[in-house]
């Protein structure tokens, strides 16, 4: 393998809980489970039963990440698993599920990174306003509090947050995701309660003794392809990116964005002591890196990629998002020096953090035959994007591990099962675990790399 990955560099695989753990009845709903039954929500139909049947197949699942020999897995919480209600008691199976991951993965010599949300909300605090209600920061706080005082001196490294702006505008803009509400300015509340909430959670989970606390963000390069267009690339950037970027960091919402979305709320929700809250500082940021977004004049021929949509974006102008081939199964531009335009805007607006890549992988064309399941596209991209990341590294970019989407082929949200990011293929009738060659080649690399160089 002429792909040099220091030792130091930590490699891993993610997943989240809604997307493979199924056992819905072994736990309080989530606004995932509402949104799925509503008729064409999900495309094919799927539901939370059985996903990957994670609960049920756990020992499995720690067999293959020790197969692979991960240095790192990073999956995520089920909120309404731990805390049915939301908010109150605690519950025991639940507690005694990931006690069984987070055991499981130390006896591997596996490190454990957990993400206390990845989207799947208890269903009674969606209820009662979701994210767009400020009460919900609170009730996560208190989540990530008692989360923080069971497994702190287990869980490597914590983030708060997956992708807020999912959350927000997928969730409350575009309704393309739970809770399915087309509401702009809710959704603008959403994001900035969903900071609020991430900056209460990493004080509470210090109290409790957590260390390493962070959160993961979806910065995604915009790209305008012709100066006429830059007003409405920085209006996407703006939403995208920088809202969220901008809270971190201590400086509320701009004056840009307050203006390129004047007229869909009046901020009746912003407060001046948030600031420092949402700005306690992290010990490391995690982004998310699939693609980038390129902005073009609209036009009738748009190609569609998923989660590129002016409805995603608050006070949008029209536009239409061009990527250009190679495309995935998603529709998204394959562009892996973009991870480094990516790391930037993080380092340029949070200076002095460590930078995780959180997820990076593919859906792409796969083929069976006897010898095994064919995805050279999927281990390609994944050796691009890291070669991609290490390059950036060398130029200075505090950048310290990579995860690669997906342990697992998953439920992939509205896509259901008809988009599959595993290294590792799951029949969805049987639940069978198979490892495609991606998952031989990811096995190889990380057997590869160099020992670690001696003290001194
Ligand atoms: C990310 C999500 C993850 C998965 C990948 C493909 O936005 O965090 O759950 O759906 O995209």
């Amino acid at each position: 393998m002429d792909l040099d990955v220091p030792r130091g560099f930590e490699l891993g695989v993610a997943t989240s809980s809604w997307q493979i753990e199924g056992d819905v009845a072994g736990r309080g709903r989530a606004n995932w489970d509402d949104f799925a039954e509503r008729p064409g929500a999900i495309v094919d139909g799927s539901t939370g039963e059985p996903a990957c049947d994670h609960v049920h197949r756990l020992a499995e699942d720690l067999d293959l990440l020790g197969w692979l020999g991960v240095d790192a897995y990073r999956f995520s919480v089920s909120w309404p698993r731990v805390m049915p209600e939301g908010t109150g008691a605690l519950s025991p199976s639940g507690l005694d599920f990931y006690d069984r991951l987070v055991d499981g993965l130390l006896e591997r010599g596996i490190k454990p990174a957990a993400t206390l949300f990845h989207w799947d909300l208890p269903s009674t605090l969606e209820d009662a306003g979701g994210w767009p209600a400020r009460d919900t920061a609170y009730r996560f706080a208190d989540y990530a509090h008692a989360m923080g005082e069971h497994f702190a001196g287990r869980v490597d490294r914590w983030a708060t947050l997956n992708e807020p702006w999912c959350s927000a505008f997928l969730g409350y803009c575009a309704g393309y995701f739970a809770p399915g509400r087309t509401e702009p300015g809710a959704s603008l509340a959403a994001a900035y309660h969903l900071i609020l909430g991430h900056g209460l959670a990493i004080e509470r989970l210090r109290d409790a003794g957590a260390r390493n606390v962070g959160i993961v963000l979806n910065l995604i390069p915009v790209i305008s392809e012709s100066p006429e267009m830059d007003a409405a690339a920085r209006h996407v950037d703006g939403v995208q990116n920088r809202i969220f970027l901008d809270l971190l960091a201590g400086d509320g919402i701009s004056d840009e964005i307050r203006t390129s979305c004047r007229g869909l709320t009046d901020w009746g929700f912003v407060r001046d002591d948030d600031r420092a809250v949402m700005s306690t500082p992290i010990d490391w940021l995690g982004e998310n890196y699939y693609t980038v977004m390129r902005v073009a004049p609209l036009s009738p021929t748009d190609v569609h990629a998923i989660g590129q949509d002016v409805s995603m974006f608050p006070g949008c102008p029209p536009l239409s998002f061009v990527p250009r081939p190679p495309l995935t199964d998603m529709g998204w531009e394959i562009l892996p020096e973009g991870v480094e335009l990516a790391l930037r805007m993080a380092s340029d607006s949070l200076p002095g953090i460590p930078l995780w890549i959180c997820e990076n992988g593919a859906a792409v064309h796969e083929s069976t035959d006897a010898t095994g399941i064919h995805d050279p596209i999927r281990s390609e991209y994944l050796e691009d994007h890291i070669r991609a990341l290490l390059r950036a590294r060398d130029k200075g970019f505090d950048v310290r591990g990579y995860y690669a989407w997906s342990l697992l082929d998953n439920l992939e949200w509205a896509s259901g099962w008809t988009k599959k990011f595993g290294l590792v293929r799951v029949d969805p009738a049987t639940g069978t675990r198979t490892p495609k060659d991606s998952a031989h080649w990811y096995r190889e690399l990380l057997s590869s790399r160099s020992p670690e160089p001696p003290r001194s």
